[in-house]
């Protein structure tokens, strides 16, 4: 198994490149579903996730081809051959459950596996079922499947619905298996991120009806029928935030190609409290601290557009580095500290109380063994490893093909000291 090992670095200087949005890529591709022409997919991030995405999409007899070296997805849904979603693919990834709506409303019946447990918390699918059945789906639980079959295998039928958390993926799966609906439906307390404007946009050139994309209420006004299309994904968010942590935690500046603050403007917001210089560039955002410390701030995560939970790990490690007390609070995920222990493996001065983090920071991290356990812990630590005295060394890190591409030869490019091991 792979490990990466990380050096002290800094200061780093350079430009790094934003790959398009895993968590939208991992929507787009299931949406291909709904329609019978093909679906092109540009500015797809390689990653393993969008891998396992189209092992997922291929067991249902959909056509995926990568071309040009996997940035580009070309999809095609013509001929399904089963609409069960197998255990074995299901449980490797959670978004395998967004392709529930879209089987469900092109096919009339879905079978998909319970995505089981996962390290960062339980993530049921109780939000799931109750937004599909509100459109008339019968849903069942047996032998660890949900069986689900549209009214006598017909169409769904528009309805309102309010959900009782914003939850991503349920929005997602109502808001796909809504546009061929018979009739309006509307979500109320639908979830605003960024990626599902995305998947909206790519749905309307599909010919979907939607209104009210970014908003917490949806509009769709079912049709027969939806065509194909080509579409580009929006550019991964997380990955900017990620490595907008990387000259702030070892020094120096880097220029983001692609980023933009208008996605992260609760991250950007604590980072410049914290002290941190963002400004915008013809191609991007350049990033650099203004001091030589970093202040201290809290931070609570929220839905979209609150702190995002996916950079909250990344944010620990940059308050182990701080000159103060910090308390970090996750409010999305009930198990999502699992990176705490391994930053205190590194000299971090963490204290956790349930959902609650509180972080000392101390005037220099050591590098330690440590073990990637999801995909943003692991990440995490290897930015804390970039400001650590002495060698990291982060096991585990297939969790970190999951969800950034060539994360390497990015950090190697503006300085950094990192190499992959087997
Ligand atoms: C998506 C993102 C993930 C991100 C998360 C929150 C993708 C592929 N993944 O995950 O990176 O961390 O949003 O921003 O887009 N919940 C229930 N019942 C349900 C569904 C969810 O209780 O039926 C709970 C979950 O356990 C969790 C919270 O709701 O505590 C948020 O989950 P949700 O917004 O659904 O996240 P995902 O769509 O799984």
């Amino acid at each position: 198994m792979d490990s990466i090992i990380v050096e002290e670095s800094g200061p780093l200087y350079g430009k790094i490149a934003i790959a398009g949005a895993k968590n939208a890529c991992l929507t787009l591709m299931p949406a291909t579903l709904l329609s019978d022409e093909p679906l092109t997919l540009t500015n797809a991030p390689r990653l393993s996730d969008i891998g396992t995405m189209s092992l997922l999409l291929q067991s249902l007899g959909v056509e995926v081809e990568s071309l040009n070296g996997g940035l580009v997805l070309a999809l095609s849904s013509h001929a399904l051959k089963t609409t069960r979603a197998d255990y074995e693919i299901v449980r490797k990834m959670r978004a395998s459950n967004l392709v529930l709506g879209p089987l469900l409303a092109r096919a009339g019946e879905a079978i998909v596996s319970l995505p089981g447990g996962c390290a960062i918390g339980a993530r049921p699918m109780d939000l799931h079922i109750s937004a599909l059945r509100a459109l008339g789906a019968e849903i069942e639980l047996k032998d660890g499947y949900l069986h689900a079959q549209t009214p006598n295998k017909g169409r769904l039928v528009g309805s309102e619905y309010k959900l009782k958390f914003a939850s991503v993926g349920a929005t997602e799966n109502f808001v796909m298996a809504a546009c061929l609906a018979k009739g309006r439906s509307q979500l109320k307390n639908a979830a605003m991120e960024p990626e599902i404007v995305d998947l909206v946009t790519c749905l309307k050139s599909m010919g979907a009806n939607i209104s009210g994309e970014g908003t917490d209420t949806i509009t769709i006004r079912g049709v027969d029928k939806l065509n194909g299309t080509t579409h580009s994904v929006i550019m991964d968010r997380i990955e900017l935030g990620t490595y907008m942590l990387a000259p702030v935690i070892a020094g120096g500046e880097v220029e983001l190609i692609g980023g933009k603050m208008e996605f992260l403007e609760a991250f950007c917001g604590k980072l410049t409290e914290a002290g941190v210089e963002i400004s915008k560039t013809t191609n991007g955002l350049k990033v650099k601290r203004k001091l030589d410390t970093i202040n201290s701030v809290d931070v609570k995560t929220a839905v979209y557009p609150g702190f995002p939970t996916d950079l909250q790990a990344q944010m620990m490690a940059l308050m182990c580095t701080s000159n103060g007390v910090s308390k970090l609070e996750e409010a999305i995920f009930e198990n999502r500290f699992m990176h705490a222990p391994e930053l205190m493996r590194m000299g971090a001065q963490i204290d956790v109380q349930g959902g609650t983090a509180v972080v000392k920071g101390v005037s220099k991290l050591k590098g330690a063994q440590v073990m990637a356990t999801d995909l943003r812990a692991s990440v995490s630590l290897i930015l804390a490893g970039l400001a650590a005295q002495g060698q990291t060394k982060v096991s585990r890190v297939y969790h970190l093909d999951r969800g950034y591409e060539k994360l390497v030869e990015k950090l190697k490019n503006v300085g950094a000291n990192v190499e992959r091991v087997k």
